[in-house]
């Protein structure tokens, strides 16, 4: 045999292996607690899949001669972290209005002056593809060095035809160049685009009978979804969109009861959308008729605590209540500009009262189920992808205790090496 046929085997050996291993399914109630750790373990991996997961003695008889072997020495071994809802793809930032938040000027009276969502939809516009994409490859290598390995990517910073497309297209460029794997959403409707703002109506029409049959036709994303919120997208436009996405064969996703209690959670339960996201402001009714409807609640403590709100979502109360909770970092360059899952993780321990157990359960198997990628990512079974991550410490509990720092030692993606 060539020895460009031969398999590529690599055996991880000596890990505190976290291997979220449980029923093919996002985990509810308790299960969020039992991340199937198995001390001193590892795992033999045969070009890119797992193919078997034990303890070092059961792993190391199946070394074969040119195996490489990778010795955690006891340290936490997990799945890389899924991050099911970020918008990472910009030009320019906001540290102006961050600098003006300082100051005492709130999100939204930014946004009504023309700043916000709108500045950096100026800015995205004025880049050809490859700036965009030169400039977005920075965050990239951030989610990486924090130990995420798959992200949920949303457009929504071009608002016309052209510079949505723009966007898509950079997104499904950057997936696959680095080693970061991008699952593409269409955010046309982010924000109505100021040359739009007094005939609103004509904006959702071109959202939908341009914006969404080209990306459509032109496969650029998955999943479609709404900023639903009082200011932005009604209850009915985000209705009419999600069901013309719904049409073109687009998952839905809706940015829901974020700033207000604007019904978004109510409308989510009512089309069946994969997920809401946000949430810090829905109520018991609306956590009972997600849960009626299996809806996937996405949740982001980064924005409340870049915002300076102390507002966060009821995360117990949507755990007790039987919902698959999901965290994740909404990065992007207005209301939380962190790619770090480990932020969230301490946020979420600290301000919403999860377990760091149940915390890892919504950025690994829960989230990667949100992106139609359970059977392939999110856990360490045998037949999912290798994509793990070697974290500094011995005890899992560490990564969101100690905050601030990188965890993050050696990242492997389809059991290659890529940081480390
Ligand atoms: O998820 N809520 C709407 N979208 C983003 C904010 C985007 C921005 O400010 O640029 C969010 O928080
Ligand atoms: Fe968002």
């Amino acid at each position: 045999m060539s020895s460009e046929n031969k398999d590529k085997t690599l055996a991880l050996v000596r890990a505190e292996l976290v291997t979220l291993a449980g029923p093919a399914r996002p985990r509810v109630g308790p299960e969020m607690r039992d991340l199937g750790i198995i001390p001193n373990g590892g795992m033999f991996v045969r070009n890119g899949v797992i193919e078997h997961v034990g303890t070092t003695s059961e792993i190391e008889p199946l070394i074969e001669a040119d195996t490489e072997v990778v010795n955690a020495g006891n340290q936490v071994v997990m799945p890389g972290f899924v991050d099911a809802h970020t918008h990472p793809v910009f030009g320019g930032t906001r540290v102006d209005e961050f600098e003006e938040r300082s100051k005492g000027a709130t999100y939204e009276e930014i946004a009504a002056r023309g700043g916000g969502i709108q500045s950096t939809v100026n800015a995205t516009r004025a880049m050809h593809d490859d700036m965009l994409l030169q400039c977005s490859r920075i965050y990239t290598e951030w989610f990486l060095q924090s130990g995420t390995t798959t992200i949920e990517a949303k457009s929504g910073y071009g608002l016309s035809v052209e510079d949505e497309l723009k966007m898509l297209r950079v997104i499904n460029k950057l997936n696959g160049q680095s080693g970061l794997r991008y699952v593409p959403t269409f955010l046309g409707a982010h924000s109505i685009p100021a040359e739009y703002r007094s005939r609103r109506d004509e904006y959702v029409s071109l959202i939908i009978e341009e914006m969404l049959p080209a990306i459509a036709q032109q496969k650029l994303a998955e999943f479609c979804d709404v900023f639903c919120e009082r200011n932005v997208f009604t209850t009915d436009e985000a209705w009419k969109i999600l069901s013309a996405a719904r049409c073109h064969g687009m998952g839905l996703r809706i940015h829901a009861d974020q700033l207000s209690l604007s019904g978004g959670a109510q409308l989510a339960a009512e089309l069946g959308t994969v997920t809401a996201d946000h949430l810090e402001h829905t109520d018991a009714a609306g956590i009972a008729a997600l849960k009626k409807a299996n809806v996937q609640p996405v949740l982001l403590p980064g924005s409340v605590y870049a915002l300076g709100s102390t507002r966060y979502p009821a995360a117990r109360e949507m755990i007790d209540a039987g919902l698959a909770v999901v965290l994740a970092t909404d990065f992007n360059p207005g209301s939380s500009p962190t790619p770090s899952i480990p932020m969230i993780l301490s946020l979420a321990s600290t301000h919403m009262k999860m377990t760091p157990a149940e915390a890892i359960t919504a950025v690994t198997i829960n989230a990667a189920y949100t992106l139609n990628r359970g059977a392939q990512l999110g856990s360490l079974e045998p037949g999912k992808i290798a994509d793990f991550v070697i974290h500094d410490c011995f005890d899992y509990r560490d990564i969101a205790y100690f905050f601030g720092i990188q965890h993050a030692r050696n990242v492997y993606v389809g059991g290659k090496l890529n940081r480390g």
